[in-house]
């Protein structure tokens, strides 16, 4: 049976791959820090899935769940570094610590987390890193999310590089406006929601099923030839002048 780790697997995006991966026959493992979002997490997911606390601001949290994770699976075929945050703000409105704390989630944690489960990866596994449409679009107050994703696209031709001699392929999905629980957790309203939709060609948010599949395609034997690109989902977002 294939394993997956998934970082942020308890809402949105890296749930669905979740739920997607489990249902094709993947034994999964999944992290958060938020105990409310854990607990719902481990409500609803299927009972075999391994719902981890894990911080991705705290290195000791992994070598906790890796120990776990070697012992009841022994190694990894997918890792889908995925955890992150969006908090928009104008740059006059930064704080370092404000700057500290994206940088620490979306970028700093995800790195260390991935040194520190490569070994636990196969010879021949993948490794997904969730970057976003943003890293390419601009939008006002979205300088520190699209730098601390774009850290991640930049070392994306390096690292598929160094562990090309493992036949571990990286690559990365890139979703445009996707119907996640962070628009909530941004206080969007739907008439911020519609003004967002009438920019995307297909009019409508992804959902996080539709990144999901693509995540599941990046992990498979069907993209065994596939490594150091970035996949756009996005309904066409971007495309125009
Ligand atoms: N939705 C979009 O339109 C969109 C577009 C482009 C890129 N993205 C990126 O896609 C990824 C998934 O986003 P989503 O839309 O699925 O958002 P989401 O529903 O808010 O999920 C975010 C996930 O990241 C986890 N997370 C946050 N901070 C963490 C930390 N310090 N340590 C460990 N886990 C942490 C969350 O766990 P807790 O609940 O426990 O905090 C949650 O599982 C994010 O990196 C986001 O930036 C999303």
């Amino acid at each position: 049976m294939p394993t997956a780790l998934i970082t942020g697997g308890t809402s949105g995006i890296g749930r669905a791959t979740a739920e997607l991966l489990h249902a094709r026959g993947y034994q999964v493992v999944v992290t958060g820090q938020n105990p409310d979002s854990i607990a719902k997490a481990k409500a609803e997911l299927p009972g075999d899935v391994l719902v981890a606390r894990a911080d991705a601001r705290r290195p000791a949290d992994t070598d906790s769940l890796l120990r776990t994770v070697s012992e009841r699976f022994g190694s990894l075929d997918l890792l889908f570094l995925n955890a992150g945050v969006f908090r928009p703000a104008p740059v006059a409105d930064v704080t370092e610590e404000a700057f500290d704390e994206q940088v620490d989630i979306n970028f700093k944690g995800q790195y260390f987390t991935l040194q520190k489960v490569l070994p636990l990866i196969a010879d021949g596994g993948a490794v997904v890193m969730t970057v976003g449409i943003g890293v390419r679009r601009g939008s006002p107050g979205a300088t520190l999310g699209a730098a601390t994703r774009g850290a991640l696209l930049a070392m994306l031709p390096s690292l598929a590089l160094e562990l090309a001699p493992r036949r571990i392929r990286v690559n990365a999905v890139s979703p445009g406006a996707v119907e996640t629980p962070l628009f909530d957790k941004l206080g969007v309203p739907e008439a911020g929601r519609n003004a967002m939709r009438a920019n995307i060609p297909f009019e409508r948010f992804g959902s996080s099923q539709e990144v999901a599949e693509v995540v599941a395609f990046l992990a498979s034997d069907a993209a065994g030839y596939v490594t150091g690109q970035d996949v756009v989902v996005a309904g066409g977002y971007g495309l125009g002048a």
